[in-house]
């Protein structure tokens, strides 16, 4: 808090003896400045303002309630203190002054030492109420800055509540894709072994009656609903595949050549283009071959599905009319191996992007068994690493693969 020693008075009044008298009386005690009339004593005030004002009334140019009703306007000066000091004893005129403003009135002629009492109390609450006022502003700076941590931890606690929430959701979606697959898997292998005995069983057959014609065409018929009957079980007991394939050091870019090398010409005839962007050098990672080959062909399986229901356009750079494009990139990020696939296709809804991933969920009516990506995820999930999907910019299905480098 501000010494009373330090505190500045600007004395007001048109008479140099009452000047003098209030100088000679105050001088030791605090810091004086002096105005002849109001006007200049609003000037001197916007400059430096004092700590307390003694104001006489009765002065030409501007009297002392102008002057005061001036200072009492001005959101800068409206704080500092006013004493008048006057001659006109008349209860209005006190009153007056009051309302207009001032914290006190004093009557000439007057007795100096209660003229110093009052000046040293006012000047004394005047400090109290600076100091109360700075206090205040460093409470509020305090109260912000906490204000502005709190809501920062409380964002950061909404933050770690929705990954929970996510990591919560993952952990049930994929235990429900385990006992799901588990007894799909359990009921293919039901189906399996009589279905072994009725294949052989029908060779033996087709040998014996090889020269009926009827019973062979026939049986080209049943045939071929057990080669789709034995793809569909194939299918479900690779819901269950991972863990049982030997797991060996490959690198990812050499197993998707292999893969686009047997698709190429499938591909080609669906009207599909395909751009591969594969970063050199990627490191070679510990995993099995043949499921890291199925993960390829079950997703660009999906793509050619997802565009080949599309119109042909026109490919601008090549000339050629094409039913979309697929486009992978391979690279290494934060110790993972990223495979991005990216295709021009319909995208994937909302809704469907929840279950995708569950075995039987598909949006085919005639193809689809709904557990290529099933098999992908266990397969990755195998691998310790994961599968995410979205939709491009362009809005076609965006997969991408993280698997950890060993
Ligand atoms: N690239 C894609 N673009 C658009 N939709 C896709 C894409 N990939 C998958 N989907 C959607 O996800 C569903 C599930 O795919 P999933 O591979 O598991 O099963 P499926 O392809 O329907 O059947 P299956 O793979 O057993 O033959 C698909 O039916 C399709 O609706
Ligand atoms: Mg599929």
């Amino acid at each position: 808090m501000k010494d009373l020693k330090n505190c500045t008075i600007l004395l007001v009044d048109d008479t140099k003896y009452n000047i003098d008298i209030l100088v000679d009386a105050l001088r030791n005690d605090y810091k004086l400045s002096v105005a002849l009339d109001g006007l200049r004593a609003i000037e001197f005030v916007k400059k430096n303002p004092p700590d307390l004002i003694l104001l006489d009334i009765m002065m030409p140019v501007m009297d002392g309630f102008e002057t005061c009703q001036n200072l009492k306007a001005d959101p800068v000066t409206h704080e500092i203190p006013i004493i008048f000091i006057s001659a006109m004893d008349e209860p209005e005129n006190i009153t007056k002054g009051f309302e207009i403003g001032a914290v006190d009135y004093v009557t000439k002629p007057f007795n100096m030492a209660e003229v110093k009492a009052r000046v040293k109390t006012h000047l004394s609450l005047k400090m109290t109420q600076d100091e109360i006022k700075k206090q205040n502003l460093i409470l509020e700076d305090k109260v912000h800055a906490r204000t502005i941590e709190l809501e920062k931890m409380n964002e950061q606690l909404r933050n770690e509540i929705t990954e929970r929430k996510k990591m919560q959701e993952q952990l049930i979606r994929s235990k429900c894709l385990i006992s799901t697959g588990q007894l799909a898997v359990s009921v293919a292998h039901e189906i399996n072994s009589p279905l072994q005995g009725i294949v052989s069983l029908l060779k033996v057959m087709e040998i014996k009656h090889r020269e009926d014609k009827d019973f062979t065409k026939n049986m080209d018929m049943v045939n071929k609903a057990f080669t789709r009957i034995g793809d569909t079980v194939k299918k479900l007991l690779d819901l269950n595949r991972p863990g049982k394939e030997k797991k060996q050091r490959l690198n990812v870019d050499d197993i998707l050549d292999d893969t686009l090398a047997l698709l190429k010409s499938f591909l080609k005839r669906k009207k599909i283009d395909i751009t591969v962007n594969q970063s050199q050098n990627l490191p070679d990672l510990v995993a099995s071959p043949q499921q890291i080959g199925q993960v390829f062909m079950n997703m660009i399986n999906n793509s050619v599905e997802a565009m080949i229901r599309m119109p042909e356009q026109q490919n601008h750079s090549q000339g050629f009319y094409t039913h979309g494009e697929i486009a992978i990139d391979t690279f290494e990020d934060n110790g993972n191996i990223v495979i991005k696939i990216v295709d021009t296709g319909p995208g994937i809804s909302e809704e469907d992007m929840i279950h995708i991933f569950e075995p039987f969920y598909t949006r085919k009516k005639k193809i689809g068994m709904g557990v290529g990506l099933s098999i992908c995820h266990s397969i990755i999930e195998d691998h310790n690493g994961t599968i995410t999907v979205k939709n491009s910019e362009k809005g076609g299905a965006e997969f991408q693969i993280e698997l950890p480098v060993n």
